[in-house]
């Protein structure tokens, strides 16, 4: 990887900085000694131009539209594979042989149960109560019940956490689901594959014999895969500085559910699904346009825009397929809300706003229309994402943690505030 260096000049002090350069992809300069050779702090609020990290887990190529995991394109996972093996590859960095496959498989689903006081403990949360709360407060919940655990300096305790938060999370998320249509708990069962045993979970009644239909848990697995890890996201940028201070991997993993909930991340799927219905026709779409391009309105289209994408989001377009198979396998001959979502899509993408700004559909943008087909309520969508979402974040916890360089991150600032003044008792002030 190449090196080379960076020439700066402050308040007429000529200093040097290393320029390092990666397999692919942008090359960094390292600013580290700044501040010691300098006295200035750099200034990024949005980390448009900052790596915070060094990663061997997820390229992306915003202007290319290219997701590699580990160096394999995310439409070849997705077709190929399951979401257990992507699981398998983000974390170890290798495609699983069969025996590694069989290994994993079995351990996951043998971790899906969650302790049973645990299911006690949705019983503090309102009906009504929004199913992301429920997994902020359950999942921070799990070193409660997991503290043996929690050692992460001990490689076999960091594995058996990551195992327990794969496993476990659609068990969280079905229960919360549950508990918010008021439907009892359906208990894990180890004779279905992670997708169906999810589907089953959420759907499944005491009363009736429930068979998962096979075309959507195929489609439910390529989601999870398609929302699986992508880099260094706001919320596994949380996750990272949670774990950076030393913190376990359940209230790390906890704090990157509550980043994931806002709609500029992964709240958007809900809140483009939300939209969608809003406008409710195509005959409405030119009154949004209009809208999303008006400054002085905060109306943005959901689903569209990336800070890293100015192409097409490649999950984007795996998305739109799996959606017309979905609604093809369940007899959906015309979505209203698919036939908005096509007609905007289209009509943004020959827009010159759009054109100019490089805004695509991302992956937000059509899985709300899957979700819905396959049965889940609006305030599920997200807890889909983080349900998928968590292996990514593990992946990363993980990486971080075994990095012999880490330290706890501790970004600075630009301080426009008072400066020094004396306190004034209350009598003498007016
Ligand atoms: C995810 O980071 C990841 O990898 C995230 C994610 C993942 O897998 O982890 O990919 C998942 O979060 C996808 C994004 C989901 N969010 C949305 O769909 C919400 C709508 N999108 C926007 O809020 C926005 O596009 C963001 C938040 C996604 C990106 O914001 P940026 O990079 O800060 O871009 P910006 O807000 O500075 O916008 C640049 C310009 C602005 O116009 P100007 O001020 O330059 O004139 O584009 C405009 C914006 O007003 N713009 C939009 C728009 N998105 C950006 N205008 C209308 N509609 C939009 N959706």
């Amino acid at each position: 990887m190449t090196e080379s260096k960076a020439k700066l000049s402050v308040d007429g002090k000529d200093i040097e900085l290393q320029v390092r350069g990666g397999t692919v992809g942008p090359d960094v300069i390292d600013i580290a000694s700044l501040y010691k050779e300098t006295g200035t702090f750099t200034y990024d609020p949005g980390f448009t131009s900052t790596a915070s990290c060094e990663s061997k887990i997820t390229y992306i190529d915003g202007e290319a539209g290219v997701l590699l995991h580990r160096g394999y394109p995310i439409d070849q996972l997705a077709e190929h594979g399951d979401f257990l093996e992507a699981c398998y590859l983000l974390l170890y960095g290798e495609l699983p042989n069969k025996a590694q496959k069989a290994d994993f498989d079995y351990r996951v689903t043998r971790h899906t149960m969650i302790h049973e006081q645990m299911s006690r403990f949705f019983t503090g949360f309102r009906r009504d109560a929004h199913p992301m709360a429920i997994m902020c407060g359950v999942v921070g919940a799990l070193s409660a019940f997991y503290h043996d655990s929690t050692d992460i300096t001990d490689p076999h305790q960091r594995m058996v956490a990551s195992l327990r938060m794969i496993a476990k999370m659609p068990t969280i998320a079905a229960m919360a689901y549950k508990y918010h249509i008021g439907q009892p708990f359906v208990y894990p069962k180890n004779d279905l594959d992670y997708a169906s045993n999810f589907l089953h979970m959420c759907f499944a009644v005491p009363c009736e014999e429930y068979v998962v239909n096979p075309v959507l848990a195929r489609a439910m697995d390529r989601i999870f895969i398609l929302h699986a890890d992508h880099e260094q996201n706001a919320s596994t940028s949380t996750v990272r500085l949670a774990g950076s201070s030393g913190a376990n991997p359940f209230a790390c993993i906890a704090a990157g559910i509550a980043c994931l909930w806002g709609p500029a991340h992964g709240g958007a799927n809900e809140a483009a699904l939300n939209m969608l219905s809003e406008i409710g026709s195509v005959d409405n779409i030119p009154e949004y346009i209009d809208r999303a391009k008006d400054h002085d309105d905060p109306f943005r289209l959901m689903g569209f825009g990336h800070r890293v994408y100015k192409n097409y989001d490649p999950r984007a377009k795996i998305m739109q397929k799996t959606t017309h198979e979905v609604l093809a396998e369940l007899g959906i001959k015309d979505d209203p809300l698919l036939d908005v979502a096509i007609e905007l899509e289209r009509i943004a993408l020959t827009d010159e706003y759009f054109i100019e700004k490089k805004l695509y559909p991302n992956i937000d943008f059509y899985s709300g229309i899957t979700l819905k087909a396959l049965g889940f309520p609006t305030t599920m969508f997200t807890v889909l994402f983080a349900l998928a979402r968590t292996v990514g974040w593990i992946a990363q916890w993980k990486e971080m943690i075994e990095d012999p360089h880490q330290r706890i991150g501790r970004p600075r600032q630009l301080y426009t505030g008072e400066t020094s003044r004396d306190y004034i008792p209350i009598s003498s002030r007016s």
